[in-house]
């Protein structure tokens, strides 16, 4: 008998990566636009998104301040419409793209966990 993989939920998570993690390459990100990633460390996982806008790149752990969820209902969908910020489709919450910071909705005036990235010679790396 296999051993079956543990369901998604039932994953261990962590909320920081090492540094000097090749993410993707700049313009693979539009701007304004996102990326969510994931990445395996070790037995656990930590699940973090990308944010460009205005040329400059954030990275933010998937975490709602408010209560606790990952952002996006869809896929790399965490901006609003018009890409101006940050939206959580659970109940709205809406967040500056650079600075994380809470500007609407149901936990205003909270910030997003930064996730430390850095660009350096056209790739996206932590830091
Ligand atoms: S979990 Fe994000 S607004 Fe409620």
């Amino acid at each position: 008998m296999s051993e079956a993989e543990p369901p998604p939920e039932a994953r261990a998570r962590v909320w920081r990566t090492p540094a000097g993690v090749a993410l993707c390459a700049e313009t693979d990100l539009a701007d304004p636009g996102a990326r969510s990633l994931v990445l395996q460390i070790g037995e656990a996982f930590f699940h973090g998104f990308l944010v460009r806008r205005d040329g400059a790149v954030a990275g933010w752990v998937d975490r709602c301040p408010h209560a606790g969820h990952p952002l996006a209902l869809e896929l790399d969908r965490y901006l609003t419409p018009d890409g101006s910020l940050i939206l959580c489709g659970w109940h709205g919450a809406v967040f500056e793209p650079l600075t994380g910071l809470c500007v609407g909705g149901p936990c205003a005036g909270g910030r997003l966990t930064p996730w430390p990235v850095e660009v350096r010679d056209g790739m996206v790396r932590t830091a």
